[in-house]
């Protein structure tokens, strides 16, 4: 499989659509609209993967003003404006949120989300910002407590036999060499599908933030 990243151009709005249609549940596809403002406000954050010229997967980005120290509180939709980024994207941040990646499934499994995570922290380092930070449901943990009751706080840190992540999403992130910042409950309040928690989890660029040594 040879995967091509690069931006998209606003042109493939409805490839993008498509993208959405195959890989999430009806109410969590961002329509052509959210998808179109994500581009005009932000282009740059707007990366495609391409099989043989086909969209496979995508990734969008917005800049914010992040503070580590209070980490970041809140649901998906007040943080990206409802998924549009008009009144959320601030050129004059020091953070690049990722508002949404998606492979489709055929696809998953690949290395493409890798590489679309590696573009978004390349962009990151390209801006001079400090931080790369992306926010996401662990619905694995609603599956895994029904059928075994755990904390969340307790899930989060569960382990495989090889002391991997157990959770799929977060063994993805963590090898992606991002970290857990905060546990946000609620985190797709509103939608028919959220889970009960939503997890941040935040890149440093080595360039711009050191680890603070005593
Ligand atoms: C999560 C996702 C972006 C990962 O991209 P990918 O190209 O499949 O991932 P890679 O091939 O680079 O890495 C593989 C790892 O991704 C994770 N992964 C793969 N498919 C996944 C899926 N359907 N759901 C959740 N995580 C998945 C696993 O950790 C996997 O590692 P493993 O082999 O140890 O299980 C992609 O699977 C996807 O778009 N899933 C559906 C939509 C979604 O959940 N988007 C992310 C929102 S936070």
């Amino acid at each position: 499989m040879d995967i091509n990243v690069h931006n998209i151009t606003p042109g493939e709005v409805l490839a993008m659509f498509a993208v959405e249609l195959q890989a999430w549940p009806k109410n969590l596809q961002a329509p052509p609209e959210k998808l179109k403002s994500r581009i005009a406000n932000f282009s740059e954050g707007v990366f495609g993967a391409y099989d043989e010229g086909h969209l496979v997967a995508d990734t969008t980005s917005q800049i914010i003003e992040y503070n580590p120290e209070t980490g970041l509180n809140k649901s998906w939709s007040e943080i990206t404006d409802g998924g549009f980024i008009s009144g959320t994207h601030n050129p004059a941040g020091n953070a690049l949120y990722i508002v949404s990646i998606t492979v489709i499934p055929k696809y998953q499994g690949h290395g493409i989300g890798t590489k679309l995570i590696e573009k978004q922290k390349e962009l990151a380092r390209e801006k001079g910002l400090e931080y790369v930070l992306i926010g996401f449901d662990l619905e694995g943990y609603d599956e895994y407590n029904n059928s075994e009751p755990i904390s969340i706080e307790n899930y989060v840190n569960l382990k495989r036999n090889d002391q991997q992540p157990f959770d799929p999403k977060i063994r993805f992130y963590t090898r992606c060499g991002l970290e857990l910042i905060n546990i946000i409950p609620n985190f797709s309040a509103g939608s028919a599908h959220a889970a009960k928690y939503g997890v941040m989890f935040q890149w440093k660029n080595p360039e711009l933030v050191g680890e603070v040594t005593e």
